[in-house]
């Protein structure tokens, strides 16, 4: 079996450390659906923001279109401060938050939210600049707003929040018999120190066009495909040819610390991209290549396609619906010229890798540790995912086994206790996984310390969520925010429980409670 993205040795270390890192339930709120209610699996996507100078904690929900503010500044216990809903037939659904304040002295401190254009996501979207919220705030107020690519998932503000990096992602749309790929880009916004609506912004696109074009793109492109960079599919369904550039798919962007860098996730195309903010040009894209799970533990249990891998053991594994032979295989990759898949290629890393900076080579990775600590301590919830309400997270164990696995979704590294730590969320199984980073000259070696999975097991998710006792599923962001009131905590925002969770980050006994 092998796995498209990341490559290379392995990794992995049973925890030494006397005392584990590990989290404990402290608040957890469900946000409101459209109409005001609760009711389960209300959002698609929810994203959190902190502004440390007001102690106000941001979280916007993507379908409801509604931003949803809190204080934590009571003891660190969330107090709703104010419920804020866009329209999103005027204004489009909200992606992404970033908050940044200036440190110099009458700066513009300033809120940014994307949104999805409101008449189509393959429509250019915008970036609307609000200003913060404070204790008393009972509205929240436009400073401006600029137009930047379709489907703009993730930004990020540089330190001194004169430029905000933005990722296009660039889905496609059949609207009637119109189908639309707009190109995947990035847009680097700049702002002043000090802006108000009527100052100028800047926007300008940052795109893969240069990067694929000519001769020199053409070896580019061939490099990449070397290293299972995938640009599919080759033409739309009206049968036109796509190009490079629309089956680019960028996600989620970083910066860094010098501002000079952005690097920006293409999960799509199975690579990383390397951005210049200096030329504001694509440096580099680096393909994340294969790699073989013959040595390890995968717990994949539909494919169609005929197989011929040469290997008994494996076809028999492929054949039966309990092992492989749900497993979602490459119908392109591993494939032999009669058609027969010689080698499944199958989707989604399971682990993480720590790349180095330079050429992005990998210094550390796990590979199976997540489906692993899974089974051990959360084998009656491994898997799970909500598949309708009177279904139960027991039932639904194995639901994402074929697909992503543990369906790790988002992350956050964080200092803590002299620590650096690692907070991995498994999207659908409501899972959390802090490991810590050891302090290596070369590479940084993950530890796993613990994992933590709120909510009940057994009652239907319906029962569940009535009871506040859904925990958090379809997890798609995580926050650590330090000193909240002395204490750190995690803060994490899920989509289908429509919910927020703060966890305090303590130090001591690893124990996995049985649930409910
Ligand atoms: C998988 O990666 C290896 C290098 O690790 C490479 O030799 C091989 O060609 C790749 N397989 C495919 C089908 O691209
Ligand atoms: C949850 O909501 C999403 C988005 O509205 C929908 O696509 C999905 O089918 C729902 N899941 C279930 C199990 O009902």
């Amino acid at each position: 079996m092998y796995a498209l993205n990341t490559v290379c040795f392995t990794v992995l270390l049973a925890s030494t450390a006397l005392a584990y890192v590990i989290l404990k339930p402290k608040a957890y709120i469900r946000l409101n659906d459209d109409n005001g209610a609760k009711t389960i699996n209300a959002s698609t996507l929810n994203s959190v923001d902190f502004d440390y100078n007001t102690n106000i904690l941001y979280i916007i929900a993507k379908e409801p279109a509604r931003l949803t503010a809190f204080t934590l500044a009571v003891d660190g216990t969330p107090t709703q401060l104010l419920e804020h809903t866009f329209n999103p037939y005027l204004e489009g659904y909200p992606l992404d938050i970033e908050i940044c304040r200036p440190q110099t002295l009458g700066a513009t401190p300033r809120v940014a939210i994307s949104f999805v254009n409101p008449a189509s996501r393959s429509a250019d979207g915008r970036v609307v600049f609000f200003q913060p919220l404070s204790f008393g705030s009972t509205t929240f107020d436009e400073i401006q707003r600029v137009t930047v690519g379709a489907y703009p998932y993730d930004m990020e503000f540089t330190e001194d929040c004169t430029i905000l990096i933005v990722s296009n992602k660039g889905k496609p749309t059949k609207e009637g018999s119109q189908y639309r790929d707009p190109e995947g880009t990035i847009s680097k916004i700049q702002l002043g120190v000090d802006f108000n609506d009527a100052t100028p912004i800047t926007s300008s696109v940052i795109s893969f066009t240069d990067y694929f074009s000519g001769e020199a793109g053409l070896l580019n492109y061939i490099d990449l495909l070397g290293k299972n960079f995938r640009t599919f599919p080759v033409r739309d369904p009206t049968n036109n040819l796509l190009s490079l550039e629309q089956n680019i798919e960028p996600h989620d962007v970083i910066i860094t610390d010098n501002g000079e860098t952005a690097y920006v996730s293409l999960p799509v195309n199975n690579a990383i991209a390397r951005i210049n903010l200096f030329t504001d040009q694509v440096s580099e894209i680096f393909a994340l290549g294969n790699r073989t799970w013959r040595n390890y533990y995968m717990d994949a249990s539909d494919r169609d396609g005929a197989t011929d891998t040469g290997d008994s053991e494996l076809e028999v594994q492929l054949g039966d619906e309990a092992v492989l032979g749900r497993l979602a295989i490459s119908t392109v990759d591993g494939v032999r010229t009669d058609g027969l898949i010689d080698k499944p290629f199958t989707f989604g890393g399971r682990g993480f890798s720590i790349h180095l900076p330079t050429n992005l080579g990998i210094g550390s990775t796990t590979v199976d540790s997540f489906e692993k600590v899974t089974k051990q301590y959360m084998s009656d919830v491994f898997n799970t995912a909500y598949t309708g309400p009177s279904s139960n997270p027991q039932a639904d164990r194995e639901t994402t086994s074929p697909y992503l696995g543990p369906d790790l979704q988002a992350m956050d590294v964080a200092e803590f206790e002299d620590k650096t730590v690692l907070f991995v969320a498994g999207g659908s199984s409501g899972i959390l996984y802090v490991y810590v980073l050891s302090a290596d000259a070369w590479c940084p070696q993950p530890y796993f310390h613990s994992l933590y999975r709120a909510g009940g097991k057994y009652s239907s998710w319906q029962a569940l969520y009535d009871t506040e006792q859904m925990g958090d599923i379809g997890i798609t962001d995580v926050r650590f925010l330090e000193d909240i009131d002395l204490v750190p905590v995690l803060v994490v925002a899920s989509s289908t429980s429509n919910s927020v969770s703060i966890y305090t980050v303590e130090e001591g006994p690893f124990d996995v409670e049985t649930g409910i």
